[in-house]
């Protein structure tokens, strides 16, 4: 099978210490396909807010997950640039902190974990794949040529969460952002279904005192080490 043969990046850690800019970055570079898993989460509950659905309801969250309309419009880099649900552009609706807390709440579902399984495994396409998440190497693709773990103190994701979401015009006191930030990380640190943690053969990277070009260098090493580029 075509799919089998391509390679995949997994780049899996908490909330802020990088993943989605460095993923990208990594994807550019190798010009290779990217999913942002969180983003799935993320339209999960912005779906079911809309729907009028509790982030609690499994019942009713398993078929939304399993039949969400979402598009990924790819830009010229071959990474995926504007999201749209249901026709509807929801790029920005999706990286408020209502729902990254919604995210993580409609996460710990393990019936929605599963009805995202195999939305998530279609992205390993040819050339390859680099797979952010919480998951990405322990779950959804075990058998990745490489797998990232990044870390970061708790304070730097605040800021860096916080700079991110004020680029966004979304803005929010850092304190707030950074309870938010410990209540996200100890839910999907202590969920039964797929907790995040290492993959046993990943490489952790921590990026508290990293530039982004020298957390992307780091990876783009580990990808010549492992032939996975030329050069
Ligand atoms: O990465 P992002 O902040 O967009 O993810 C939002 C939430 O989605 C995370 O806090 C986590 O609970 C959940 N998630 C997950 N598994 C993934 C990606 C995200 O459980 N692979």
């Amino acid at each position: 099978m075509m799919d089998a043969i391509s390679p995949v990046i997994t780049v899996d850690g908490p909330g802020g210490a990088g993943k989605g800019t460095i993923s990208r970055l990594v994807a550019v570079q190798l010009n290779w396909h990217m999913l942002d898993s969180g983003a799935l989460y993320r339209l999960v509950a912005l779906a079911a807010q809309r729907h009028g659905l509790t982030w609690d309801n499994e019942a009713a969250l398993i078929p939304l997950a399993g039949h969400l309309d979402v598009e990924f419009l790819a830009d010229s880099g071959n990474t995926e640039s504007r999201i749209l649900l249901e026709g509807e552009d929801v790029t920005n609706a999706i990286r408020t902190e209502e729902c990254g807390s919604g995210a993580s709440q409609v996460a710990v579902l393990p019936g929605v974990r599963q009805a995202l399984l195999d939305r998530q495994r279609a992205f390993r396409r040819p050339p390859g794949l680099v797979a952010d998440g919480r998951d990405m190497g322990t779950v959804i693709f075990p058998d990745a040529e490489l797998k990232i773990f990044l870390t970061a103190s708790s304070e730097e994701r605040a800021l860096r969460r916080h700079k991110q979401l004020k680029e966004k015009g979304i803005d929010v006191n850092v304190a707030t952002l950074s309870k938010e930030i410990s209540a996200r990380d100890a839910r999907d640190a202590q969920r039964s279904a797929a907790p995040l943690q290492p993959a046993r053969d990943a490489i952790t990277i921590d990026t508290t005192a990293l530039t982004i070009d020298a957390a992307v260098e780091q990876v783009m090493q580990l990808c010549r080490d492992r032939k996975l580029v030329r050069v």
